[in-house]
């Protein structure tokens, strides 16, 4: 009877994850011979306590019908979960899950909260944020995140290429510990690309994995518990985190129209203890302004009056529409006190963790001899596949023609929103020269729309998230940021009547 449920519930599981189909298809592509996506399948279900210890597995007979395979294929993976040490044969009974599993981590998943008591961790800092959210903002149907882009249009053809000359013809002194400040080929090329783009020149660059890696360590090297941290009072929230884990207090300077405002900052500072100023003067995050020159210049002295160093975050400044991009504060620093940081998170896509960090050589030393502590370095055949693609002109490319498209979508999510406008809905904003998004006032509170929008599949970041003000009234949450890179044209028009149906019906 019991291997009769058994059984099924194999059936249940091989059915989902490996169908006869998926079997032909994986083993025409060459990728993984049958056998073995059999055996994976099978250990699986045993790691997820769907087989028991000293369990017996279906027979070979049984499981070669259900998958619709050769009984030779079958033994093959069970002799294969046998060299693994995951199950045992025994003569003339079959096969059975072994009584002491290879791997603690096997331990069936309704066994583990078993546990009489489960062991003290004294934390020095305990994370109060969920690490991983359950869903995906890229796993909703609609997704207005704004710093996301058409991960759907990267060239991975293209990028193949790069990885497989950089394997064909491995430098096997890179590929190995050493050098933290990242591959010099990369490192050249993002320099001869930044002094073209950026105007900086005189700065050292390195290569973190990630622009957070480099917030993270400059936090860690700069701050002391105590210390403060000026930043916009709509800003970036993981910027925010890697400061206050350093101890770091923050502080918020209000913004306006324009961006940032001096005049505040100008009090803080003369309050003292502030040690960094963290700013996107380019496509302010989240609100999009861009701070214009006045402005940036009276910020730079305050700076330099007051000895504190500007952590510049320059994220999306390839995406710029209308005319060139203001010139970032490091272009023009000579008191050497702009730690200038950018990303490749949204000319290729978050998972390729390459971002940089460009500031003088005394804290370049530093940070690289922090990150030989923490990771050594950054992977080394991503970073020679981004600087082959760079050097043979790809990546320019690539952002021409995604420059072009996020131009062409944020001018139709304009147009969506007039259209909106001219039905009546109270909604007000700025189309933004570049970026990826549109911070758009819905004149009501939006305390609450996002979970609402989640349950009909929809995606959005709402002023809740961003400002650092928590205690204010709800009606002075009114904002929502669109990201208008990620989606086509019908899946923006979808979005949005979803978003407006939600903000503006009889019972919101
Ligand atoms: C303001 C800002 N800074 C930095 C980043 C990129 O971070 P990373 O390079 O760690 O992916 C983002 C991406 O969302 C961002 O919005």
């Amino acid at each position: 009877m019991k291997s009769l449920n058994l059984n099924l519930n194999l059936n249940l599981n091989l059915n989902s994850g490996l169908s006869t189909e998926n079997l032909a298809a994986d083993n025409m592509s060459g990728k993984q011979a049958k056998y073995l996506v059999i055996a994976e399948a099978l250990r699986k279900a045993i790691k997820e306590g769907q087989v028991a210890p000293t369990e017996w597995l279906p027979s070979a007979r049984k499981l070669a019908q259900q998958l619709a395979v050769n009984r030779h294929t079958i033994m093959a993976a069970l002799a294969e979960l046998v060299a693994q040490g995951w199950v045992e044969a025994k003569e003339r009974s079959g096969y059975r899950v072994v009584a002491n599993l290879p791997i603690q981590s096997s331990r069936p998943v309704n066994k583990v909260n078993q546990r009489a008591q489960d062991f003290d961790w004294q934390f020095r800092h305990k994370q109060n944020i969920p690490v991983t959210p359950k869903i995906k903002a890229s796993q909703y149907v609609y997704n207005f995140s704004g710093g996301q882009p058409d991960i759907r249009k990267f060239p991975f053809d293209e990028f193949k290429g790069h990885f497989a000359q950089t394997c064909q013809r491995p430098k096997i002194d890179d590929l190995s510990y050493g050098d933290s400040r990242g591959e010099a080929e990369l490192i050249t090329e993002i320099s001869t690309y930044l002094r073209r783009v950026r105007s900086i020149t005189d700065k050292e660059m390195m290569i973190c994995n990630g622009s957070q890696e480099a917030l993270y360590m400059i936090s860690q090297l700069l701050l002391q518990p105590g210390d403060k941290v000026a930043v916009e009072q709509l800003g970036y929230p993981p910027a925010w985190a890697a400061f206050e884990r350093a101890g770091a207090e923050l502080i918020a300077i209000e913004q306006d129209e324009r961006g940032i405002d001096p005049v505040h900052l100008a009090k803080v500072l003369a309050e003292g203890d502030v040690k960094l100023l963290y700013l996107t003067p380019l496509h302010q995050y989240p609100t999009t302004v861009s701070l214009d020159i006045a402005r940036r210049m009276k910020i730079y002295q305050l700076a330099v009056q007051y000895g504190v160093a500007i952590v510049e975050d320059d994220y999306d400044h390839e995406f710029h529409y209308d005319s060139q991009p203001i010139a970032p504060m490091a272009a023009d620093d000579p008191a050497g006190l702009v730690i200038y940081i950018s990303t490749f998170s949204k000319i290729m896509f978050g998972g390729a963790r390459i971002g940089y960090v460009v500031a003088d050589n005394a804290l370049i030393t530093q940070v690289s001899a922090y990150k030989m502590l923490m990771n050594h370095k950054s992977n080394v055949l991503v970073q020679q596949a981004v600087a082959k693609w760079m050097q043979q002109g790809g990546f320019e490319g690539h952002l021409r023609r995604m420059t072009r498209l996020y131009q062409k979508r944020r001018d139709f999510m304009v147009l969506e929103l007039k259209s909106y406008q001219a039905k009546g809905m109270p909604i007000h904003f700025e189309v933004p020269a570049g970026g990826m998004a549109i911070w758009l006032d819905t004149g009501k509170s939006i305390v609450g729309l996002k979970e609402k929008l989640l349950a009909k599949k929809v995606y959005l970041q709402t002023e809740v998230e961003f400002n650092m003000l928590k205690e204010l009234p709800e009606c002075d949450y009114r904002f929502i940021r669109l990201g208008f890179a990620a989606m086509n044209e019908v899946e923006v028009a979808q979005g949005l009547s979803i978003v407006m149906a939600v903000l503006y019906s009889e019972e919101s």
